[in-house]
């Protein structure tokens, strides 16, 4: 393409189709890590063992607690193969996140990869998901805490009004606890990020804890004959149920987001990013085992909070529903530290590039974090969890996070097609099968959403592009480039340098 005949007379910035094709270039965007023009660099203090705690405090929560014992009537006994091909389409998209976290050590995880390769338009619509997948995703399992802080209160005979546990729309008017989570996690991460990790990690123990005692306790109930018939609600159910699943998955690339903050980012957030898939996807298939190794699968059919419930009946004591329950608002609570962590910094990196306002972009001298863009995007998820019921809306979050991993899946290919001589820190095994099949999967389980969801979805889309047109187009710093300061750039070998301290 001669980008040339593309750029606007007069003004200097190129027509709208060469704009959304304009790739960020790779020395820039890492050139600008932890330099950030007018405030201070994001702070380097989280190893591979913080990394690996981020990831698993902002996956490992609402899906296996609740939308396990809501799904099993889809798939029957299979709803662990399920969630094996939920944690397989997740895999291969940890892989691809591996390799690029290695590759483009910054704080915007995917959109900062979509960016690279595949120019402005495609890293808009990736941000704009990203979104979906973050801070409506963290509404949404924030709403979902009232239930549980009742559960809790419930063990000491006090019960929290409807009025003022849910939402308009099911019954409530606001739901207080769903907005505690939000503005207390919003504190901590203003106060600083090491600290909000230190309390993730003790949290993080906790609930692979409760888990775990879940597993031992169900396990003396065990009885193989509840997975005959494997299939009582055949293929169809068991893909069913795993696009439904997959919303346990969403989360594990929060490290990705934490590439600015790392110490040793090339090395240790690929492995963070894969040592937590692992221990979600391990936790999770022997939680589903054990659940339908202790009750038929018809018994999960409306029966609310089933891990609770099967506690209950097998040790006959009221108290250990009640620590199983506070475990469960502990393990919401990390969901919503976590991921209100890395939507943060994806605005961080978007507000870098002149994609969203700058105040998202300002990190303060005194903490070390962006604390103007933590204070909104806390209040506006706070305001969104108190008061709207969002059952559609969540749903459509898996719809946006499984299209973020189907580009990180395609940024991989692309790159190693296109830059095969940058340095990676971790390569996709397998390579091209792996990517190939990560984005197959990610087109697979999309497509097993439902029409209502895919409806939300596009019209999320509209509202996003029309943003992209009244806002990020005009201030886009990468548009701004001349041509010749563009091609410069781009075509400028890698020099790429290692970012970690
Ligand atoms: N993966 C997160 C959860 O299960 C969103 O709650």
């Amino acid at each position: 393409m001669n980008a040339e005949k593309t750029t606007i007379p007069g003004e200097g910035r190129p027509g709208l189709g060469a704009q959304l094709l304009r790739r960020k270039p790779l020395d820039q965007m890492v050139g600008e890590a932890g330099s950030d023009g007018g405030g201070a660099p994001l702070v380097r203090s989280f190893g591979v063992l913080q990394l690996t705690m981020i990831s698993v405090g902002a996956t490992l929560g609402t899906g296996i607690l609740v939308i396990l014992g809501e799904s099993v009537p889809l798939a029957g006994p299979a709803i662990w193969i399920s969630f094996v091909l939920a944690g397989l389409a997740a895999l291969f998209s940890a892989a691809s996140y591996a390799e690029m976290a290695g590759l483009v050590p910054v704080a915007g995880s995917s959109y900062s990869y979509s960016y690279a390769t595949m120019g402005e338009g495609m890293a808009w619509i990736c941000g704009w998901c990203l979104v979906l997948e973050y801070a409506v995703s963290v509404a949404a399992v924030a709403v979902g805490a009232g239930q549980y802080v009742n559960e809790t209160l419930a063990g000491f005979g006090q019960f929290l009004p409807a009025a003022l546990s849910q939402p308009p729309g099911d019954g409530g008017v606001v739901n207080i606890p769903a907005m505690a989570i939000v503005l207390l996690s919003m504190v901590l991460l203003v106060r600083g990020a090491r600290e909000s990790a230190r309390i993730n990690t003790a949290i993080v123990v906790i609930k692979v804890c409760i888990l775990l005692f879940f597993c031992a306790v169900a396990f003396t109930a065990f009885d193989a004959g509840n997975f005959e018939p494997l299939l009582p609600m055949g293929a169809a159910g068991v893909s069913a149920a795993a696009s439904r699943v997959f919303f346990s998955y969403i989360g594990f690339d929060a490290a990705s987001t934490a590439g600015e903050e790392a110490r040793n980012p090339k090395r240790d957030l690929p492995r963070a990013i894969l040592l937590s898939m692992l221990i979600v996807t391990s936790v999770y298939v022997l939680v589903a085992v054990a659940a339908i190794g202790a009750r038929p699968w018809g018994w999960f059919d409306g029966t609310e909070a089933a891990l609770v419930q099967i506690l209950q009946e097998l040790t006959g004591r009221p108290w250990i529903a009640l620590v199983f329950s506070a475990g469960a608002v502990l393990a919401i609570a990390s969901i919503v530290l976590t991921v209100l962590y890395g939507q943060t910094r994806i605005l961080l990196s978007m507000s870098r590039d002149g994609l969203v306002p700058p105040v998202f972009g300002r990190v303060s001298r005194r903490t070390g974090t962006p604390v103007a863009g933590t204070l909104i995007v806390g209040t506006v998820v706070a305001v969104t969890a108190g008061l709207v019921p969002l059952g559609e809306l969540a749903d459509a979050t898996s719809i946006g996070t499984l299209f973020a991993f189907a580009l990180v899946n395609v940024a991989v290919v692309y790159l190693r097609r296109n830059r095969p001589d940058l340095p990676r820190s971790f390569r996709v095994p397998f390579y091209p099968v792996t990517p190939v099949l990560g984005t197959l999967m990610c087109a697979y389980l999309m497509a097993n959403l439902g029409a209502a969801t895919w409806l939300v979805f596009g019209v999320w889309m509209l509202v996003g592009i029309a943003i992209y047109v009244g806002y990020g187009r005009r201030h886009s710093k990468v548009a701004a480039l001349s041509e010749l300061e563009y091609r410069t750039l781009t075509a400028k070998p890698s020099t790429i340098k290692e970012t970690h301290s």
